[in-house]
């Protein structure tokens, strides 16, 4: 029998990105979101992505707006659910740390209480690797420390141990905290994509900038830490290869009795590259310069950190298999194509 899930945050990034391997898997897939940082142009890519056969149905709800997820739970009988929906931004975070908790904590227990009403336990949440805070050791696996530095990380910690809460409960919730490191690239055919026509802070859309001439140059905070060129170092994740993981997570949970131990995995490839690396990439993939300049270093920035990405590769027989140059080729053709079809809402 076909499985049916709801993505919340169905038409973001991620969720977007997870809906085209859903169904490309098989699963008969629902999206909810509120366009609060997304637009129809996302449900469109989507729809022109799949096969013709296939089709993949959307709600413009809330997520806190119980009865109306009640309603959509029980329509489609759902059996799972991908929760990708929430806001993102660490320093909006900081200067609005109640639009964080309202929306991230508040909303995502009032899914979960419509999930639990309609009888459906299965959830896999996006989280991050912001619940690590300032990480002790280079390599982070999901035993480091978990001690979030600002709001943002700290509502992702708090609905993980909402999650683990409810699968201690003795009811039948199965979990699974998928921690992203950094999410990079597009959809191959250009057609899906992060999009960075906001205010992003995440290097990959802020480089889509540059290049589509919405930003002079881009900002390199910090040329002096102990890196390979002094530059920070993030683990970058093709958007591909992480919404494989939740794929491979939903089909683990499916397949499990009880819930998971340990209930987080982290998804990063397990290396880090710098920011200059970033950019000569981006160069060679798009035939473009990328101005920038270096800046200060940025209170509270880690200069390197990457994911211990063993315990999802072995749990979800997963491994990532796109590389940096397929990272910046896959923006570079989401940044032209969006580029020409986006009506610029700044
Ligand atoms: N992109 C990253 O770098 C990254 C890294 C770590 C974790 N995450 C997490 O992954 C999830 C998805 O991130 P993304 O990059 O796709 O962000 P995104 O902003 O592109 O997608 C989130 C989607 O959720 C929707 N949304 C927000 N609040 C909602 C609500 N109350 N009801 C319904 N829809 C709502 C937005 O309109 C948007 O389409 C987020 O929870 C984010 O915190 C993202």
């Amino acid at each position: 029998m076909v499985t049916s899930v709801l993505v919340t945050g169905g038409i973001g990034y991620v969720g977007s990105h997870v809906a085209v391997e859903l169904i490309e898997k098989g699963f008969d897939v629902h999206l909810v979101d509120n366009f609060s940082n997304s637009s129809v142009q996302q449900l469109d890519g989507i729809r022109q992505i799949i096969s013709p056969s296939k089709s993949v149905s959307f709600y413009e709800a809330n997520i806190g707006d119980t009865e109306k997820i009640q309603k959509i739970l029980r329509e489609q009988n759902i059996k799972a659910v991908i929760h990708c929906a929430g806001d993102k931004s660490v320093a909006e975070s900081v200067l609005m740390p109640l639009k964080y908790y309202d929306n991230n904590v508040g909303s995502s227990i009032s899914l979960f209480k419509a999930m639990e009403s309609c009888g459906v336990s299965i959830l896999i949440f996006s989280s991050s690797a912001t619940v690590y805070g300032i990480p002790k050791g280079i390599a982070i696996s999901e035993q480091a420390q978990t001690a979030p530095v600002n709001p943002y990380g700290k509502t992702k910690l708090t609905i993980e141990n909402i999650l683990n809460d409810l699968c201690r409960s003795g009811s039948k919730w199965k979990t699974m905290n998928l921690r992203y490191f950094n999410p990079a690239g597009a959809h191959v055919s250009g057609l899906i994509g992060d999009r960075f026509d906001n205010h992003p802070s995440n290097l990959f859309p802020i480089i889509c900038q540059v290049l589509t001439g919405k930003r002079e140059n881009l900002s390199v905070y910090g040329n002096n830490y102990d890196t390979a060129d002094g530059t920070g170092e993030r683990d970058y994740i093709h958007i591909c290869d992480l919404a494989k993981a939740h794929v491979e997570a939903l089909q683990f949970l499916l397949q499990s009795h009880n819930s998971p131990i340990p209930g987080a995995l982290n998804l990063g490839i397990g290396k880090s590259v710098s920011v200059l690396e970033v950019i000569r990439a981006f160069e060679d993939s798009c035939n473009l310069q990328i101005p920038y300049k270096i800046e200060t270093q940025r209170p509270g920035d880690i200069g390197k950190y990457f994911a211990d990405p063993r315990a999802a590769q072995k749990n979800l027989s997963w491994t990532p298999q796109k590389s940096l140059k397929d990272m910046c080729r896959d923006t570079w053709r989401w940044a032209q194509n969006s580029a020409s079809t986006t009506v610029d809402e700044n």
